[in-house]
């Protein structure tokens, strides 16, 4: 119903795309979302070995017969994950599109164009997606402000942001960072990008691998329910307001307090755990302001349905009888 570059350049029916999301983006949801219609997007560094993603590309596969995606997040760590072989699974399970993510990314890129996949590269400012797009990938997604995960540190939130990097990137982009409806939809259209990339909305739906508590925390939470953590560190995430990341904002606005300080309370196992058993005040888990514009758990089938018709209202009769 709505063509756009990115449904025409990535072959998909719909502008609509599902981030990567650690603990969340396994084949029940990306498969949920391809078969609807928009892109799912299985999350890579899910998955704890280059082997278990094979299997869950594989997975995947069975589950839908639409076009998904993988997602590889490259953050500098000690101990990085085997992201070559990562790339190698991607490629041997016949993968088409990655959404790329983080500082690391870009030295992904050479092996993913050498075997033709198209790169959907996700950032957060309008410099990294003109040297992303310099570098020759497919499309951008941009992170407003607003996000759930990595917002950057330069606190631009989308209204400006899409714009910005609208008037600037020539590539297909798509919009991502507090859109959960058919108006965010359309506004994305409207600011210059050619899709949208959901995180948080789609983890309150009925197809996320996650407890039912965290789905109605989602749903239960406000604009105001976000914390942004590490911001000294020149890491910024957003995550969901609770006591722990209360806790985390309170030890680093403390000065000479390090990222040693709060190691244990941001405990990435302990986030994967809660997302798993549901005890929402027991780790830090991602959330995005968008928690505001979340009133229910539907499937995605029927959330993709109503994006779209909610839009095509918005553009036939709200918009189009403002023409005077
Ligand atoms: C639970 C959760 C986990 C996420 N994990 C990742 C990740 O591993 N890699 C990544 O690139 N983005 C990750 N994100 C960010 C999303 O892909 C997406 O960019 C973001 O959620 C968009 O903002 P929104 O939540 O307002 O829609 C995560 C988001 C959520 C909600």
């Amino acid at each position: 119903m709505f063509k756009t570059r990115f449904t025409e350049t990535f072959g998909i029916t719909h502008p609509i795309v599902q981030g990567g999301m650690q603990g969340v983006g396994t084949a029940e949801l990306a498969s949920a979302v391809s078969n609807a219609g928009a892109l799912g997007i299985l999350t890579g560094l899910t998955q704890p070995t280059p082997a278990d993603l094979a299997r869950e590309i594989a997975r995947c596969r069975t589950m839908t017969p639409n076009p998904f995606g993988v997602n590889l997040t490259v953050f500098p760590t000690i101990n990085p994950p085997p992201y070559g072989e990562y790339v190698e699974a991607i490629i041997d399970g016949g993968i088409r599109i990655v959404e790329t993510a983080g500082p690391g990314a870009m030295d992904l890129w050479p092996q993913l164009q050498a075997a033709g996949i198209q790169v959907i590269h996700k950032c957060t400012s309008v410099r990294h997606a003109l040297s992303a797009e310099k570098r020759g990938v497919d499309a951008i997604s941009i992170d407003g402000f607003e996000c759930a995960g990595h917002p950057g540190e330069d606190d631009v939130p989308g209204l400006v942001l899409i714009p910005a990097a609208a008037n600037r990137v020539s590539i297909p982009m798509i919009a991502s960072g507090g859109i959960a409806d058919g108006r965010g939809l359309v506004a994305a259209l409207a600011l210059g990008a050619d899709g949208i990339n959901m995180g948080t909305r789609f983890c309150a739906t009925v197809e996320a691998p996650i407890h039912e508590r965290v789905k109605q925390q989602y749903v239960a939470n406000d604009e105001r329910s976000t914390n942004l953590i590490f911001r000294k560190l020149r890491n910024t995430a957003r995550v969901a307001k609770n006591s722990v990341s209360d806790r985390v904002v309170e030890i680093l606005e403390q000065p000479d307090t390090t990222f040693d300080d709060v190691r244990d309370l941001v405990s990435g196992a302990k986030g994967r755990e809660l997302l798993r058993n549901g005890e929402i005040e027991s780790a830090i888990y991602w959330a995005g302001q968008v928690q505001g514009l979340i009133d229910d758990i539907p499937t995605v089938q029927a959330l993709i349905e109503r994006i779209l018709a909610e839009a095509a209202a918005i553009v036939r009769q709200r918009l189009g009888t403002m023409l005077a």
